[in-house]
Order: structure tokens, then C-alpha cells, then sequence
């Protein structure tokens, strides 16, 4: 089994939906996940229980406070969604499982400095600096008008952390939560903007799901170089799994603001209607 845990000191940076995200995006590839959860406000029983019975199965997992044991013999990939303010005992727990760790940071210098504080601290971890638990930072709910992808990207290198990528602040994400779902359980007309967004992010990860929990062995394959995600619409979708649902003209739908609101307006009900 493969973990990957997402972690941010800073409370509401996105790490729930971030780990719904990852969750349902492995699911609808048909792998077994696991949605562990280890923050008190249960965001994860919240989405799974919103969750419409016609999305890809996630099985719930809630850690328990004496200690973080590896849950669930037979899932393939858990993804662990954390509190805020984790450090210490807590974030050791957390390196010791996690095969990788993802740091979402938003736009301000606060977010920033918090993130300096808890990557100092995880690079301490001897499975860290000996490359057993990987670590990247992400831009989480970025505008993409002001730039802030390039100075997280900056800032993430001048702190010697590597940089995957950058995701748009975007309703989509915040309908999906409320409704069970994440982006990859739409249809790529929808959601075409922010599911190129997320491709550099998915190369980063695709190894640590693909080599398996714990081997020191070499990576099969390099471990992909951090990159820059414009926060603009990508010409491509193509590795994503793919999506339920109408699929019109993609390029016709790089603007998510009248068209794609039409659209989602007249998908969801009628998937929600369908899993009933
Ligand atoms: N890319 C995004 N675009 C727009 N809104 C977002 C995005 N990501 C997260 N949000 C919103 O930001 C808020 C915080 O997100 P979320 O709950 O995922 O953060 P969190 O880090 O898990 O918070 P907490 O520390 O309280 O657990 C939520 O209202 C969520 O809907
Ligand atoms: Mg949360």
C-alpha cells in the first residue's frame, strides 16, 4: 500500500479538499483507496457520506489518537488527510507512514512562512532526508491574476523544497465538496481548466502509487522535475482518467464562467438524480 498524506499547519489551505480530490481521482481508475482521516472535524466522513452511491467506491478510514497504525489490508493507495498545526509527535506519526507528503500552500506571506516552519521541521525526519517520504508543496487556491503561483514557486525554492504545481481558486472545487464529488467524477467539460492543473501534481505522485509502500528500491522510472503550472487552461487532458457525463468541444470550454456554469447546472442534478 502506498500512503500519501497531505499536510499544512495552516488551518483551511485546502488539504480536505485537496485529499478528496486525490482520493476520487484514483477511485475512478478503478484502484482500491482508502480516505484516511486524521483531523477531529472529520472532513472526510463529511464528503463520504455525501458521496452519491454511482461515484467509485472510497472506503472511510478515521486514525485513531494513540497512535497511527497502517489501516486496511488489501487498499492499494491510502490518501490521509490531517489537521491543521500538525508538528511534533503528530507530524512524526505522519512522515513514518506516508510514502509521500503534499504541502498545500495558498497565496499570502503567512501560508508561506507557516509552510517554512513545518518543512523545516519535516526535513529533520530521517525518512525524509533519506528520501523514503517524498515532500512537495502545491499552490492551493491560487488567483491566477496575481502572479502568486511564481512567487510560491520562488519561495519553495529558495527553501529547498521541491514545487509541483499550482491549483486555482475555483468554485468547481467548492461544489464538488459540498456534493460528494471532486473534479474527476465530472465531466472534463467542466472541469477542463483544473484538470490540467493537476497533471504535473498526478506525474509527481504517479510513482509512489506505482512502486509500491516502503522499498528502498531505485524508482523505476525518474522522478518527475518540478514544474510551473500556469494558472491558465492546458491544450491537453489526456492522462486523466476518464469522465462521466456530456464531453462537448473542450476547447470551446477554457472560460469556466458562463458556459461551464450552464453546463454544471444542467450535469449535477441529473447525476445526482442517477445515483439515487
Ligand atoms: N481550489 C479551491 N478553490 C476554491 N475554494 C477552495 C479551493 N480549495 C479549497 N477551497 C475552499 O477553501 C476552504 C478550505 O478548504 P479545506 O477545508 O479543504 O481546507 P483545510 O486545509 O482542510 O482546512 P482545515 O485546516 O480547517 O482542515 C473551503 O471552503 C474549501 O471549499
Ligand atoms: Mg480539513
Amino acid at each position: 500500500m502506498a500512503t500519501i498524506a497531505i499536510v499544512s499547519r495552516k488551518g483551511g489551505s485546502g488539504k480536505s479538499t485537496l485529499a478528496t480530490s486525490l482520493a476520487s481521482y484514483l477511485a475512478r481508475r478503478n484502484d482500491s483507496v482508502t480516505l484516511g482521516d486524521l483531523d477531529h472535524q472529520q472532513s472526510m466522513r463529511v464528503w463520504l457520506s455525501r458521496r452519491p452511491s454511482a461515484a467509485p467506491r472510497i472506503v472511510g478510514w478515521v486514525g485513531d489518537s494513540g497512535g497511527l497504525t497502517r489501516p486496511l489490508i488489501g487498499t492499494q493507495h491510502l490518501v490521509l488527510d490531517t489537521p491543521g498545526g500538525l508538528h511534533g509527535l503528530g507530524l512524526a506519526k505522519v512522515v513514518m507512514v506516508a510514502d509521500a507528503i503534499l504541502l498545500p500552500v495558498a497565496g499570502s506571506v503567512f501560508d508561506r512562512e507557516s509552510a517554512s516552519d513545518c518543512w523545516n521541521e519535516l526535513r529533520t525526519h530521517p525518512r525524509i532526508v533519506s528520501g523514503r517520504c517524498r515532500v512537495a508543496a502545491l499552490g492551493m487556491r491560487l488567483d491566477g491574476r496575481t502572479g502568486a503561483s511564481e512567487i510560491i514557486e520562488d519561495w519553495a525554492a529558495s527553501v529547498g523544497l521541491p514545487y509541483v504545481g499550482a491549483l486555482r481558486a475555483a468554485q468547481v472545487y467548492v461544489r464538488a465538496v459540498e456534493n460528494g464529488i471532486s473534479i474527476f467524477d465530472m465531466p472534463e467539460a467542466v472541469t477542463q481548466v483544473d484538470r490540467s492543473q493537476w497533471l504535473p501534481i498526478l506525474d509527481w505522485i504517479e510513482p509512489v502509487f506505482s512502486e509500491g509502500r516502503g522499498t528502498d528500491a531505485p524508482a523505476k522510472r525518474t522522478w518527475a522535475a518540478a514544474r510551473v503550472i500556469p494558472l491558465r487552461p492546458a491544450s491537453h487532458t489526456s492522462a486523466l482518467p476518464a469522465a462521466p457525463g456530456p464531453t462537448s468541444n473542450p476547447d470551446a470550454m477554457g472560460d469556466l464562467g458562463t458556459r461551464s456554469g450552464s453546463l454544471w447546472s444542467r450535469w449535477l442534478p441529473a447525476f445526482l438524480k442517477r445515483s439515487r
